[in-house]
């Protein structure tokens, strides 16, 4: 344990604001809580300056400098203004009034967007480094020569050892890289190498609260090396180096399991620890990834619903990266509390100036099946890896809780469990029907069976629907001693249709901005193969699966992102839908939008001219009538107010190259009651790269449509290029 002195003064510290805020609670009966104070735009020449000023500003309130110094936790200094400390309501009311501050609200610490539980079978890989040969066919194949792309993953650090973190074939770090390898336990700073170029992490927010770490009765490192698999998983999908694996899952071939961009570097930024990620730590962060100039950034945790932009960490920290034009791409969440299916409305991190991923299923299924004793077989799903050779007694355990198999005789049979919300605890009644002597389950699902996700089940275990679970309940009623046989797992491929969307993925409408679509676009989120600690290979599910896809490929075929006319992408010249690598190689059109842009869209929610004015760091001046969201030159339309007759701009920009089609026509898929007409018709990009068009909206005589209504419009070249737009409108009274 390698702690440094500057480690050992933080962790006094931290230890010191923990007594102060006992003391502070008693003392006074209000509860000292960990707030953040975010002044916007860095406006002060260095960070000393920052820190004398938060320090003068917090003393006017807690009464003194040396209370000031104690009561901060993080300072942000490098990329925008503010700082946390453990302040009490009224402390961070009176903060909130002075003129520097554009909001205070309480850090809370935010789950990862992985499903319900830490669903994983484990697999030793096999073999973890390669040839140059591949490495150089993988290279030509996805990126041409070039491969800069720094990848900054705010997750629960990695497992630096993982083959899929290997620097085989990969050149010198990219000498714009401002970031640094922080050693700390386990993680000696020179275990970094040209893959895993950079280390952070950040504890102190999630200490405050969540109590100190070495509380939580679990293992850890206090450093960036992963203890939570999560992360390592994530980056590795995002952008893991080739690892062969043989056989997963009884497949007939041997799989290579790669990321997104094999070629890209890593620059940890350890933010959550036991699956919660601190604000506060979150924002620093930020603070610290803009100033080491990674490209992109990947975070797959977020609010369980959407926050008002000015007090939600994760969209500060992404406007800023926004103007640095570091691309941030967020999970939109997963909502599988109260149903099967996600909600309405459920969807979270919504800034515009975010990309947000929902999570998608992929062609692939494992099946297996249940054979009966009267030979009457079922299809039934699953991923246990255990195996159950011949036939065995049948029985069925109800919902198998704990305790709820004891007068039932179980011993060497097979229990046919019911799952009975989808919030259910599926190893947990493997563990039952283990201790109850049973040798296999069959699980009887209320979710879709295509997506059915994986499970550490303890005994063998096949996964079957209502309908088939009458059935075998039938027979077991009927016969005197009922029997059955389960059959390995097989890994089914080519599954049509795919990808659907994964039953928990979040979804819009946009709760802050209902005129903004969210989620952007879906990627592969259900059962996800990626590698894990102790060079491992994992399944998960989660939007937290999906968003690293998207990361990965935020760039072009030369390793660059991709362009928008004569400079690299926002986060708003991607179009919808699934996403598709091979095409957002050559969009052919792009929408855009920049800081201007974004102070009209914030103008519209924050009449506040001194908050904004902080906020982008300039004296702001506001349009006498604000511009709504639907005007934001987003690659979707959404208007979730259609009173009457509504026109819509949009610009968009060619990026093609010059041998492509120059001309450009439209075609619309009319949402139902409302007429749409698209002005002009064709758009004839020889005559300049950026050009304008309109959309009308009038809704029809006769529409009372109560809902959002759906349709889109689509610019074709005629050849490879198809631009389409989503729409979603609202006819209200
Ligand atoms: C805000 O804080 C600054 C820095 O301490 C201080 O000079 C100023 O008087 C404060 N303003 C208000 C309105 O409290
Ligand atoms: C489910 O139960 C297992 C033990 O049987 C436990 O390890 C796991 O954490 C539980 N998962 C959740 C999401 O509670
Ligand atoms: C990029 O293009 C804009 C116009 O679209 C132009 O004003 C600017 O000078 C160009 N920048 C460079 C570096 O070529
Ligand atoms: C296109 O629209 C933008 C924004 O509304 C405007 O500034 C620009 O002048 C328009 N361009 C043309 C060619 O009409």
């Amino acid at each position: 344990m390698g702690t440094s002195t500057a480690e050992k003064m933080k962790m006094l510290k931290l230890l010191f604001i923990l007594s102060c805020l006992l003391f502070a609670s008693s003392a006074h009966g209000t509860i000292a809580k960990h707030y953040i104070v975010y002044m916007g735009e860095n406006s002060l020449p260095n960070s000393e300056a920052v820190i004398n000023y938060n320090h003068e500003m917090l003393a006017q309130v807690t009464g003194g400098v040396e209370k000031a110094r104690s009561a901060v936790v993080h300072h942000y200094h490098k990329s925008f203004r503010g700082f946390s400390a453990m302040l009490t309501p009224e402390e961070a009311n009176r903060l909130s009034k002075n003129h520097s501050v554009v909001s205070v609200f309480e850090s809370t610490s935010h789950p990862l967007h992985t499903t319900r539980s830490w669903n994983f079978m484990l697999e030793q890989v096999q073999e973890g480094s390669f040839g140059k040969g591949l490495f150089t066919k993988l290279r030509e194949r996805i990126y041409g020569p070039k491969h800069d792309v720094i990848v900054g993953h705010f997750d629960s650090g990695v497992w630096p050892e993982s083959s899929s973190f290997s620097d085989q074939g990969l050149g010198p770090v990219p000498d714009y890289f401002r970031g640094q390898c922080t050693a700390g336990d386990g993680f000696p700073s020179n275990i970094c190498n040209r893959k895993i170029i950079g280390a952070r992490y950040y504890y102190q927010g999630y200490e405050l609260e969540n109590g100190l770490l070495q509380n939580s009765g679990r293992p850890f490192y206090r450093s960036a090396r992963d203890d939570n698999n999560h992360g390592t998983h994530t980056a590795s999908i995002a952008v893991g180096a080739p690892v062969v694996k043989t056989k997963i899952m009884n497949s007939l071939n041997s799989q290579v399991i790669v990321g997104g961009a094999p070629l890209a570097r890593l620059s940890i930024y350890k933010v959550c620890w036991f699956g919660k990620c601190s604000c506060a730590d979150l924002l620093k962060a930020y603070d610290d990834a803009v100033w080491d100039n990674v490209d992109v950034i990947s975070l797959s945790a977020g609010p369980a619903k959407a926050v008002n932009y000015l007090e939600d960490c994760i969209a500060i920290g992404a406007y800023h990266a926004f103007r640095s034009n570091i691309v941030v791409v967020a999970s939109a969440g997963n909502d599988e509390q109260n149903g099967v299916l996600a909600r309405d409305g459920s969807v979270a991190n919504v800034a515009p100036w975010m990309i947000t991923v929902g999570a998608s299923t992929v062609d692939r299924e494992f099946v297996n099946s249940v054979t009966l004793g009267n030979n009457e077989a079922f299809q039934a799903h699953g991923t246990s890896k255990l195996t159950l050779q011949g036939s065995h007694l049948l029985v069925s355990g109800s919902y198998c809780h704990k305790n709820s198999l004891k007068n039932r005789a179980t011993t060497a049979k097979i229990v046919v469990c019911f799952v009975q919300t989808p919030g259910d605890n599926r190893t947990d009644k493997s563990e039952v029907v283990r201790q109850a002597g049973g040798v296999g389950m069959i699980l009887v699902e209320t979710v879709d069976l295509s997506q059915t996700i994986s499970d550490n089940y303890v005994v063998p275990t096949v996964i079957i629907g209502q309908e088939e679970a009458r059935q075998i309940e039938d027979y077991i009623k009927k016969t005197k001693t009922p029997f059955a046989s389960i059959s390995p797992v097989q890994t089914e491929l080519h599954i049509k249709p795919s990808p659907k969307m994964a039953y928990f993925s979040s979804k819009g409408p946009n709760a802050i901005t209902p005129d903004i679509i969210k989620p952007d676009l879906i990627a592969p989120g259900l059962n996800i193969m990626a590698a894990i600690p102790h060079d491992q290979v994992a399944m998960y599910s989660g939007t937290s699966m999906a968003a690293p896809h998207v990361a990965a490929i935020l760039h072009d075929n030369t390793g660059n992102p991709i362009q928008s006319g004569n400079r690299s992408a926002t986060p708003f010249d991607l179009g919808s839908g699934h996403l598709e690598p091979d095409l957002a190689l050559s969009p052919g059109l792009v929408y855009d939008f920049n800081e201007n842009d974004l102070i009209d869209f914030l103008c519209y929610h924050t009449q506040n001219y001194n908050k904004l004015d902080k906020m982008v760091g300039k004296s702001v001046q506001c349009k006498p009538r604000p511009v709504p969201p639907y005007q934001l030159n987003y690659p979707t339309i959404a208007i979730s107010h259609l009173k009457g007759p509504i026109s819509v701009s949009r610009t968009v920009t060619f990026v093609a190259s010059r041998e492509s089609s120059q001309l450009y026509r439209v075609s619309i898929k009319q949402p139902e009651g409302v007429a749409v007409m698209v002005e002009p018709q064709f758009l004839d990009f020889s005559r300049g790269t950026k050009l304008n068009y309109t959309v009308h909206f009038t809704p029809g005589s006769s529409s009372r449509v109560p809902n959002y209504v759906f349709g889109s419009i689509t610019w074709s070249d005629g050849k490879q290029h198809q631009v389409r737009s989503a729409i979603a409108v609202r006819v209200v009274a």
